[in-house]
């Protein structure tokens, strides 16, 4: 119970923060795409993109990251609002293709 009530306290902030960023259009969209992608994705993808039990996503353009959250095959449906893929974007571009 306590965790789930942490949990969405964490999204609330999360969605705070990136609602913040949209707005302002601020460099540091990526850095909160980071911590999204950190909270939502990284335990399938890894925490640089890099794939764990999931495909390598380092740098893929919006379109997909789009696609994907909708479920994909193995991947499941994860709610994210528009500015929360905008930030995600953002930040896996930060992230060198290897
Ligand atoms: C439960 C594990 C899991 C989580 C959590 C997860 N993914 Fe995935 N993701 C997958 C798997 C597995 C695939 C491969 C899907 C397939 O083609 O079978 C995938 C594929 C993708 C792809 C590539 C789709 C394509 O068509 O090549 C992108 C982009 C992606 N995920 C982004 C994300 C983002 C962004 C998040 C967080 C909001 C996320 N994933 C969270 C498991 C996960």
């Amino acid at each position: 119970m306590c965790g789930h009530r942490g949990k969405i306290a964490k999204r609330a902030l999360v969605a705070l923060l990136v609602a913040g960023q949209a707005a302002a259009q601020s460099p540091d969209l990526a850095a909160t795409g980071k911590a999204v992608f950190l909270d939502l994705c990284s335990g399938c993808h890894g925490e640089r993109g890099q794939g764990v039990n999931a495909p390598e996503i380092a740098a893929v353009p919006r379109k997909l990251v789009a696609k994907a959250v909708r479920g994909v095959d193995q991947m499941p449906e994860i709610e994210v609002t528009e500015a929360e893929i905008d930030a995600i974007t953002a930040f896996l571009a930060t992230l060198a293709a290897p």
